[in-house]
């Protein structure tokens, strides 16, 4: 199976897929690593030898166009499926078309509860005692796609976001990867 990974971050989710190709755990091949901005997770994937291509919002004047041109960067490569780990950008319903069923993001929350760009503070701020993770199909929508696997983590008396989110994080590169090797191979 091919895939294109996008990031925004540091990365540990792509890494955690880089580690399983290269240990051979994980039969994949990376065609690209992307993202919206020079991040570590690109510097991740420069170091193992992986294309990386980046598309700002900012290079262009309005959404669509950014939009158009990332899904034309991310159709160059012809995945099977594209990987959000850890893409903080809404992505529109033309994108999410040209790809549909092939588009798989991680939210470090177990939706629906908690979707949006802070799944980790707004589930502590609620005061939920368990919180955890949600590898989903991408629709046109934040965060509200056909869900593939979930796993749970208890929050802790003393947890702050970032406490919380490490702990989640743990688990979620271990189901990221899981759920990718579980994907079907697409037929289009
Ligand atoms: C992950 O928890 C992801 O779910 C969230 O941001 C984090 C990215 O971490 N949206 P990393 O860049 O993979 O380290």
């Amino acid at each position: 199976m091919r895939i294109v990974v996008m990031v925004s971050g540091s990365g540990t989710n792509l890494q955690s897929i880089m580690d399983a190709v290269a240990e051979g755990t994980l039969n994949t091949e990376i065609l690209a690593v992307g993202a919206d901005k020079p991040c570590t997770g690109i510097e991740r994937a420069e170091k193992a030898g992986i294309e990386t291509f980046i598309v700002p919002p900012a290079d262009f004047e309005s959404r669509p166009e950014w939009n158009r041109a990332l899904e034309e960067k991310i159709a160059s490569y012809s995945p099977d499926y594209v990987i959000f780990a850890g893409f903080m950008r809404i992505v529109d319903a033309q994108l999410v078309d040209r790809f549909a069923n092939r588009i798989i993001n991680t939210h470090p929350a177990l939706l629906p509860s908690f979707p949006g760009a802070h799944g980790v503070r707004d589930a502590l701020a609620h005061g939920v005692k368990i919180t955890g993770l949600t590898v989903h199909f991408v629709d046109s929508g934040v965060d509200t796609g056909p869900i593939l696997a979930q796993a749970a983590v208890p929050v802790l008396d003393d947890d702050t976001e970032e406490t919380l989110h490490e702990r989640i994080k743990v688990e979620e590169r271990q189901l990221l990867v899981q759920t990718i090797a579980n994907l079907p191979v697409p037929t289009v």
